[in-house]
């Protein structure tokens, strides 16, 4: 099959774009190299296949979209800005990277009458806010962010929204209410409810995959708006303390980025989730001090980590996901344990050498009222 991978010089479509290639597809990838990813000079990354055919060209540019299309069969839609907390003082540069830049796709797909046997979108985690948690007196709940006063407290934990007792956190299956609450979260429901509908109605068989908390190489280690673990990573190799929010007790679903790669593979070969949206996440809740220390040792570097006894705003406390439906509707089963995986992570860590920004990043959001005490 011809097919097309926006945003796969990046982390995620990278992998997605090897295993295609595995597979036997012509690859076509969109990518505009983007410099907080690729650096100033807009640089090829030099994991990317010279097999897969490049275009650099952005997702909003109507001409370098139709080049794009031409002749496709299959899109997998990877391409966006992906930063949470900058996407709260960049507002229009994440709506229109995002949800603008689906919309230009979609518009030219339908209007090249491009004919597509599949489109897989990445969605996110975000949507959802927080994740499901139970209460031992009223059952599952699907609380909305904790209260301000309350983490002013330092008060950590998610009190039920109805009685106000203790909760526990369970996991999260793709019927919970969407709550997102950034606009980088905005713009992902954007994205699956974009691809899904027009998907839906032109009877193009769609699948929106919902990744949770991705690690692994070719994560931007520099880039200090990416995820944690990568956040961690940059913080440890350049010898600074890796600062935590809250108690370091909050948890996520770290799933391993070959995972994710494999189980868009699977939405394009398997029928099952057409339609659907469907978690990717390896269905296990790790704290960030689990998370630190096998970084830490994996890295072999000992330093402790400084608690800011500070929160972000807009973060969640828990959100692990429930893999039922992928397991189901795709046969998806997570192969990477969180301790190999990590491996893997610092082994490409180590190869890189980051710029740690994570301090101007910190005081960038501070400077917006976006950290606070
Ligand atoms: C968010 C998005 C997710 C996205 C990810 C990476 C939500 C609910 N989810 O996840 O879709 O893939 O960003 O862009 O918005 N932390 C520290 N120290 C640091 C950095 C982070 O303690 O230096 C803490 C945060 O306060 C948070 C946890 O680590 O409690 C995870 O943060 P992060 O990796 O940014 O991701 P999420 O907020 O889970």
């Amino acid at each position: 099959m011809k097919i097309l991978v926006t945003g796969g010089a990046g982390f995620v479509g990278s992998h997605i774009v090897d295993l295609l290639l595995e597979k036997g597809h012509q690859v076509r990838v969109l990518d505009c190299l983007e410099p907080q990813v690729h650096g100033a000079g807009r640089a090829v990354p030099g994991y990317l296949s010279p097999e897969a055919e490049l275009i650099v060209g952005d997702v909003r540019d109507h001409d370098a979209v139709r080049r794009a299309l031409e002749g496709v069969e299959a899109v997998f839609h990877q391409a966006a800005a992906v930063g949470v907390g900058q996407s709260m003082y960049e507002i229009e540069r994440y709506v229109s990277a995002n949800s603008l830049g689906a919309a230009v796709l979609l518009d030219t797909i339908h209007r090249e009458r491009c004919q597509l046997a599949k489109m897989v979108v990445a969605s996110s985690m975000s949507i959802y806010g927080e994740g499901l948690y139970v209460c031992a007196g009223c059952g599952p709940v699907h609380p909305r962010l904790r209260p301000e006063a309350q983490l002013a407290a330092h008060q950590w934990e998610m009190l039920c929204p109805r009685c106000g007792g203790a909760t526990r956190p369970a996991p999260t299956p793709e019927d919970k209410p969407l709550l997102p609450t950034s606009v980088y979260a905005v713009t992902k429901r954007d994205h699956e409810e974009l691809f899904l509908s027009v998907g839906e109605a032109y009877r193009i068989p769609t699948v929106a995959l919902r990744y949770f908390n991705i690690y692994g190489p070719r994560q931007a280690l520099s880039n200090p708006y990416t995820g944690v673990a990568a956040i961690f990573s940059c913080r440890l190799l350049a010898g600074n303390r890796p600062l935590v929010f809250e108690d370091g007790l909050q948890s996520r679903d770290f799933i391993h980025v070959r995972d994710i790669a494999r189980a868009n593979l699977l939405a394009l070969e398997k029928s099952g989730a057409d339609y659907h949206a469907v978690n990717v996440g390896s269905g296990r809740a790790t704290s960030l001090q689990e998370l630190l220390a096998l970084l830490a040792g994996r890295l072999g570097v000992e330093l402790e980590p400084e608690y800011v006894n500070r929160f972000r705003a807009g973060d969640i406390r828990h959100c692990s996901a429930d893999i039922g439906r992928a397991r189901s509707l795709l046969g998806f089963e997570p192969s990477i344990a969180f301790a190999e995986g990590v491996d893997d992570l610092a082994a490409w860590a180590r190869t890189q050498r980051p710029v740690d920004g994570v301090d101007g990043a910190r005081e960038e959001l501070a400077r917006h009222g976006l950290i606070r005490s």
